[in-house]
């Protein structure tokens, strides 16, 4: 698959461990900063990410903040995303088993890399069931387009 990756200054720590990793189970990765850990602002972050993702530039996105919520709240703003934020594994892959989920997001104060990694393969390997799931990801698009549900 082709990923988006981005993050604050604080999950810029985790996330070189990340690009690797995601690049040894044969994805191809963009980074789209930040490149240091010089303080900045995951809302810059999340955006872009998010925005590559929604025009279809990238099958998916993956987002690294203090805990997640910042970045993935951000990134739920733009149309077309469903991000969702996981520290555990199980959860990671029912959202996109269930929800169709198209970035996923960790906090690098919350979980250690070989979690980081674990939630990722699952997240990664897991394939949208459809069905009744779909009806309700087409119920989220009409909430997002302010349509009667
Ligand atoms: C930055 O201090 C921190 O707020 C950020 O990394 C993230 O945790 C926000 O949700």
């Amino acid at each position: 698959m082709n990923i988006a990756i981005g993050s604050d200054h604080v999950g810029f720590e985790l996330k070189p461990a990340i690009i690797e990793y995601l690049k040894e189970l044969g994805h191809e990765v963009t980074d789209f900063g930040p490149n240091s850990s010089d303080r900045t602002d995951y809302p810059i972050y999340g955006k872009k990410v998010a925005e590559e993702v929604a025009s279809k530039h990238y099958d998916c996105g993956i987002l690294i903040c203090g805990t997640g919520v910042g970045i993935s709240i951000t990134a739920n703003k733009v149309h077309g995303i469903r991000a969702v934020v996981c520290s555990e594994p199980y959860s990671a892959k029912l959202s996109k088993e269930h929800n169709n989920t198209n970035i996923l997001a960790f906090g690098s104060r919350v979980v250690g890399s070989e979690l980081a990694k674990m939630i990722v393969r699952e997240w990664l390997s897991a394939t949208f069931e459809g069905g009744r799931h779909a009806n309700r990801v087409e119920m989220i698009a009409k909430v997002e387009r302010e349509e009667q549900i």
